[in-house]
């Protein structure tokens, strides 16, 4: 139905991008760092034929009309709105790590079976620093600005008043934010794109990019990494009516690297992994990236699950286990004395290695294996047992969010490898956590973005409505939306932007 008739080559020559795209615009707003990139790319034949996702896109388009194949479910009305990097060179400089380009905002609107596209970088101060002096001044993930500017000498990270939020997005309390894992979230408006400012009051110095909301309670909870001096620790959060109260202060000389977390009705649940942080290395140590600070310390540290009352703070038990790696929680929640909590488990950190670009880039590039973990949490006993609910990996994992968030659930959302051969994504994954068993959508020369499960308005079913999500056609060069039935995981409809979109990380869908 939809063969594809693009090269089996992917690299890009200059001529290739004056070809495709919105009539040449995309290629002529392409920074002259853009085309150096994709014109390197032509002599280096190892390059991977999905590198065209981590190549930039400078072009903020408006389509008010995108094609669509297929019929999109009339119900389905809103915008899925999208974030991540889309920049990855400033001027004579480059970013080293997925985790550092600059953030870019995308809106698919859909209504009445129309899909139209619009995008926006992100206004940070790394944006200001690109279009003002065409240089990197803050400190990244992985990349760290020109030293010799600035101290010399001391390895702090150089913060930016608006940070390069290029991670995930948030609605609560009416407005729409961006996250990085900066403790900093910055205000856009959903129907232009435009950046408003900052939110004001973090103390910490990391966060999280996944603050969980309660929709009953109207309980928003986070945490903040404090890595200033003497103390420093995790700092677990909780918001409600614009008032922000400390749940627990988990103290710690090296604290953990954490991507997220999870919530129960009685609990918040951190999962502490041995992959941390000397905060004196940023004092005393060699000018280096954030990252680099941290070191995995799996072979002589666990990892700890630490339980923390949500209502009257306090740690309530810490649980030692075997050590594994985690960006993303699934979804969790009680069972009798128990809790249930999902994860997507990493053997390890090498995965941050796996995402430097150079990396990234390369056709041999290898992915460490993702799989579905279940930790049961027996909190009386301080016991955990760790068991791997399915064979398929699975990343950026969603679920019905609305309905399932703390509640016993059946099916997880999310991107995933065919094999260890693929390289990166290129899968659509559904697991029913309930059987281990799994549906996939996938296509030749296809790489799908974390997919975002939208309801139904009849729902009754937890998988009744549509899985929504941003693909790489590498063969073509495009990027579009697919719409899948949340049921069968059986294609819909795509909707086809004119140009490729990088890949990014996170979304979220807004009802209009
Ligand atoms: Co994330």
């Amino acid at each position: 139905m939809h063969s594809v008739q693009g090269e089996d080559g992917e690299a890009l020559t200059r001529r290739d991008l004056l070809r495709r795209g919105a009539g040449g615009a995309a290629a002529l707003a392409l920074s002259g760092g853009a085309l150096g990139a994709a014109a390197s790319a032509v002599a280096a034949p190892a390059r991977a034929r999905y590198a065209l996702g981590f190549t930039s896109m400078t072009a903020e388009t408006r389509v008010p009309a995108l094609p669509v194949d297929g019929t999109i479910p009339s119900w389905l009305s809103g915008s899925l709105l999208r974030n991540g990097p889309a920049l990855f060179e400033v001027g004579e400089e480059a970013f080293n790590h997925w985790f550092d380009g600059l953030a870019m905002l995308h809106a698919f609107s859909i209504t009445r079976g129309r899909v139209g596209y619009a995008n926006r970088f992100l206004r940070s101060s790394a944006y200001d620093a690109w279009k003002q002096k065409g240089k990197i001044l803050y400190s990244e993930f992985g990349t760290d600005p020109c030293r010799s500017v600035f101290s010399g000498v001391s390895s702090v990270p150089i913060s930016a008043p608006i940070p390069n939020a290029n991670v995930s997005l948030e609605a609560w309390a009416n407005g729409f934010r961006a996250h990085t894992e900066v403790p900093i979230p910055v205000r856009f408006d959903p129907a232009t794109l435009a950046t408003l400012g900052v939110v004001p009051g973090s103390t910490g110095q990391m966060g999280t990019a996944h603050p969980h909301g309660d929709l009953v309670t109207r309980e928003r909870f986070s945490y903040e990494v404090s890595l200033a001096p003497p103390k420093t620790g995790v700092r677990v959060l909780v918001e409600k009516a614009g008032k922000v109260r400390e749940l627990a202060f988990l103290a710690s000389a090296e604290p953990g690297y954490m991507h997220s977390f999870a919530l129960t009705p009685r609990y918040v649940v951190l999962f502490q992994q041995p992959f941390i942080v000397n905060p004196g290395s940023f004092v005393t140590g060699p000018p280096r990236p954030i990252v680099e600070h941290f070191r995995w310390a799996g072979r002589t540290q666990p990892a700890n699950v630490v339980v923390i009352d949500r209502h009257r703070g306090g740690v309530v038990r810490t649980i030692e286990l075997d050590p594994f790696f985690v960006f993303h929680h699934v979804n969790a929640y009680e069972r009798g004395g128990t809790i249930v909590m999902d994860v997507s488990g990493h053997i390890d950190s090498r995965i941050i290695d796996a995402l430097y670009l150079k990396n990234l880039r390369r056709a041999d590039q290898r992915l460490p294996a993702v799989k579905l973990r279940r930790l049961t949490i027996d909190v009386a006993r301080g016991k955990v047992q760790v068991e791997q609910l399915a064979a398929a990996s699975i990343e950026l994992p969603r679920v019905n969010y609305g309905r399932v968030n703390q509640h016993a659930y059946r099916y997880a959302y999310g991107i995933g490898q065919r094999g260890p051969a693929s390289g990166f994504v290129d899968q659509l994954v559904k697991i029913d956590v309930t059987r281990g068993s799994a549906r996939l959508w996938r296509e030749a020369g296809a790489y799908p973005g974390e997919p975002v499960f939208v309801a139904s308005p009849s729902a009754t079913r937890e998988d009744d409505g549509v899985v929504l999500s941003v693909v790489l056609d590498a063969r073509r060069r495009t990027s579009y939306l697919l719409v899948l039935d949340g049921r069968t995981f059986e294609e819909r409809a795509r909707a086809t932007v004119p140009h490729h979109i990088p890949f990014g990380f996170h979304g979220i869908f807004t009802k209009r």
